[in-house]
């Protein structure tokens, strides 16, 4: 039997194809990113972490035009996609997807803020988006200095418990919610 083909958009039974691919391309930069800024953390300035810390800036702007994406188009399929459940582990569920959508929208806005506000030209792939600010805007890198870092890995952690909860999902509960974002099983049955 052929596999049956996911749809463009979501449904209540599955998440459709654009959905997906935004969900998985993002999560590959995202842990990209945080990988690179880690070894940072770990190796400091040794010439292999640069190659990490010199895409980190052009890698994260294309995340934030895919994740402003992906918020409207999470909304414009907001009716009809699939359901969290009732009871506490839905809203659970609910609360916890509404944390990763808010912390990873404003984990590279707050640094694109301050990219905007600084003393130095912004240009990530050579093209200048922003110019230098002279005077540099005070409350816009001083927003990005105090939180981007910070809930970058406050981002981090929500990810950890978020492939956790998918583990749970799919090794104790087996109820197929890994089948909603990935494959075809969902639609068999
Ligand atoms: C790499 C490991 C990951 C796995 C295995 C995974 C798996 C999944 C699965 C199975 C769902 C569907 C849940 C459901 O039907 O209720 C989902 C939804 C979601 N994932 Fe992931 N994910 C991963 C990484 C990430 C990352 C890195 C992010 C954020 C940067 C993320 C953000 C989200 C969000 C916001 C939703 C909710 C979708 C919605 O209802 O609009 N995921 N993920
Ligand atoms: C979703 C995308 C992004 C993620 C997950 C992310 C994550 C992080 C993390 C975890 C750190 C390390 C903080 C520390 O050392 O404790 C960091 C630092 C940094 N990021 Fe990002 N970042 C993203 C997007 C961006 C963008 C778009 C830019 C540029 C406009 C940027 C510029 C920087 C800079 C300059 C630093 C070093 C200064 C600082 O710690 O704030 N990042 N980022």
């Amino acid at each position: 039997m052929p596999s049956p083909t996911v749809p463009l958009r979501d449904t209540p039974t599955v998440y459709g194809r654009i959905t997906r691919a935004l969900h998985w391309s993002i999560a590959a930069l995202v842990l990209w990113q945080l990988f690179g800024m880690t070894l940072r953390l770990i190796f400091g300035r040794q010439p292999f972490v640069s190659f990490f810390v010199g895409s980190h800036q052009p890698v994260g702007t294309v995340l934030f035009v895919l994740i402003l994406l992906r918020v409207i188009w999470a909304f414009a399929n907001r009716d009809n996609r699939p359901s969290h459940g009732a009871g506490l582990v839905g809203i659970g569920a609910r609360l916890g997807h509404l944390a990763l959508y808010a912390v990873m929208l404003l984990v590279p806005s707050l640094a694109l803020l301050r990219a905007w506000g600084s003393d130095r030209a912004f240009a990530p792939f050579g093209v200048q988006v922003f110019p230098a600010q002279t005077p540099p805007v005070d409350w816009a890198v001083g927003l990005g200095d105090a939180l981007h870092g910070e809930l970058g890995w406050v981002l981090a952690l929500l990810i950890l418990g978020h492939v956790v909860m998918v583990g749970l999902h799919e090794g104790m509960w087996r109820d197929g919610t890994m089948a909603r974002m990935a494959g075809t099983r969902a639609l068999r049955r």
